[in-house]
């Protein structure tokens, strides 16, 4: 499909258009993606100002590729990912690497493939509640039905919980306002503003304290019951193998907190998306249509059910190539270090997006153009190392990958089975780049498919 840009043209750059103090974080609050794509043309690493910081932007595919392979020398860190770090601890995505693997292998056995398994009869029944809800012309904001259905599937799977609808209210309501509070004290870094008692303020602590709130709740309750062999269990039962000491309450509910954050409003965003892309692409449609009545004839999908439906997979892939929710994170060196070519001193800030990388027309041409059989092999195969990396890569890689994936093919395929989602005539996709990349409202009418559901 594409070839590697060669490493030899790897140069560092700054990017242009910096203003005094503010550098480049204006371009990257007012108009991100637009400005994050614009920045291969300039090299391959290209400096850019965030207030007062520096960071290099990762624009080329094998020092994309270096940098997450390598976590010891690039290691999480840098200006802004600190300001999250007052939120969620040293939690997993947020630990050193010393600490990460120690915490990674704590997790990793609630993510291994039997228990997704387990996860999926969960994602069936949630699909089946989410559709059952839906009658002929019943117009909805896609967008919040799908995050209600990830939410509830994240919680329900991973935290072992039952999800009352207060408590999914109550989480989903203070996590994006969280969400949305942590993007832009990342992205407009004003220190003492962001501690002055103005409304915007006083809601995002207000969000803070509810959402601490309410992960408590979760951990007292599968205290009480302490026989359970779920995430929270795992963590609870956790010992440091250096010191022996348990996880405290706090650092379960870091990890709680970001492991429902991190898992629903990614695949939410994604499944938005794949809907909408469906619906400006009638043959794309069709296709997906007719592999999954072929396959499922309006049952509810299983894993077991996704090796038939290579198509609605590579819709996926697209999608996730498009638009990855995860559109930027970032780095720091931990030690003196040389990347595509180019000199870092330890205590560099570095950042990578899927977003650029993905968007590069010498690595996926015609980048805007919506076309999953790019991803039909061998073509695939061609895609160079650290060009297509929505769940990042190396043993920093999503945790969550194999269970997003399932869930998303489970959920397209089966909706597509039943339904069919229409938006109003008018309507326009106005993207999202906050804290994930996201369609934001997308009001669609349901009509019901030929094929009766089951
Ligand atoms: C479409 C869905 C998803 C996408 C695109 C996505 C993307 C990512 C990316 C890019 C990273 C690496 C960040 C970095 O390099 O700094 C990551 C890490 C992580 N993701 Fe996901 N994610 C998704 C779904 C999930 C789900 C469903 C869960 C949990 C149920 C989850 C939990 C995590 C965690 C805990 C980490 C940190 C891993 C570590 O540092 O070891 N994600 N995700």
């Amino acid at each position: 499909m594409t070839t590697t840009p060669s490493p030899r043209t790897a140069r560092a750059a700054v990017a242009p258009g910096g203003l005094p103090v503010l550098g480049h974080a204006w371009q990257l609050h007012a108009r991100p993606l637009e400005f994050l794509s614009s920045l291969p043309a300039h090299g391959d690493l290209v400096r850019i100002g965030m207030g007062p910081a520096q960071a290099y932007v990762v624009c080329h595919p094998d020092a994309a590729h270096q940098m997450l392979t390598d976590s010891r020398t690039f290691d999480k860190g840098g200006p802004f990912f600190d300001k999250a770090r007052v939120l969620f601890g040293s939690s997993l995505p947020m630990a050193g690497w010393r600490e990460h693997r120690w915490q990674r292998r704590q997790m990793q056995p609630a993510f291994q493939a039997d228990r997704i398994q387990g996860y999926a009869r969960v994602m069936g029944e949630e699909i089946d509640r989410m559709t059952a809800r839906w009658r002929p012309g019943t117009r909805l904001d896609v967008s919040e039905s799908l995050t209600n259905l990830t939410l509830r599937i994240v919680t329900r799977s991973v935290l072992a919980a039952e999800a009352e609808d207060s408590a999914v209210a109550e989480v989903q309501e203070s996590l994006h306002l969280v969400i949305d509070g942590i993007y832009q004290r990342v992205m407009l870094p004003l220190g003492p503003l962001y501690r002055l008692p103005t409304a915007g303020n006083r809601r995002y602590r207000r969000a803070c304290t509810r959402l601490h709130r309410a992960i408590d709740g979760i951990i007292a309750e599968r205290r009480a019951r302490p026989e359970g062999d779920d995430l929270v269990s795992m963590l609870l039962a956790a010992h440091d193998d250096d010191t022996g000491e348990p996880m405290s309450d706090k650092d379960v509910r870091d990890q709680l907190m970001v492991m429902i954050g991190a898992g629903f409003e990614t695949t939410a965003n994604t499944l938005s998306f794949a809907f909408w892309l469906l619906s400006q692409h009638p043959e794309a449609e069709k296709r997906v249509q007719a592999e999954v009545d072929g396959t499922l004839a309006g049952r509810t999908a299983t894993p077991a059910d996704l090796d038939q439906l290579p198509y609605t997979q590579r819709v996926i892939s697209e999608v996730l190539r498009m638009y990855p929710p995860g559109w930027f994170f970032t780095r720091v060196t931990t030690t003196d270090t040389t990347l595509a070519g180019h000199p870092l001193p330890a205590g560099t800030a570095l950042l990578y997006s899927a977003y650029l990388l993905q968007h590069r027309p010498d690595l996926f041409p015609d980048p805007e153009r919506f076309d999953p059989d790019r991803w039909l092999p061998p073509s695939d195969d061609n895609v160079p190392r650290g060009a297509h990396v929505p769940f990042g890569g190396g043993n920093r890689k999503c945790i969550g990958d194999q269970f997003a994936l399932i869930e998303m093919a489970m959920a397209l395929a089966t909706v597509s089975s039943r339904w069919s989602l229409r938006p109003d005539p008018d309507a326009t996709l106005r993207i999202q780049a906050r804290g994930t990349l996201g369609p934001g409202r997308l009001m669609m009418t349901c009509r019901p498919r030929a094929t009766p559901p089951k």
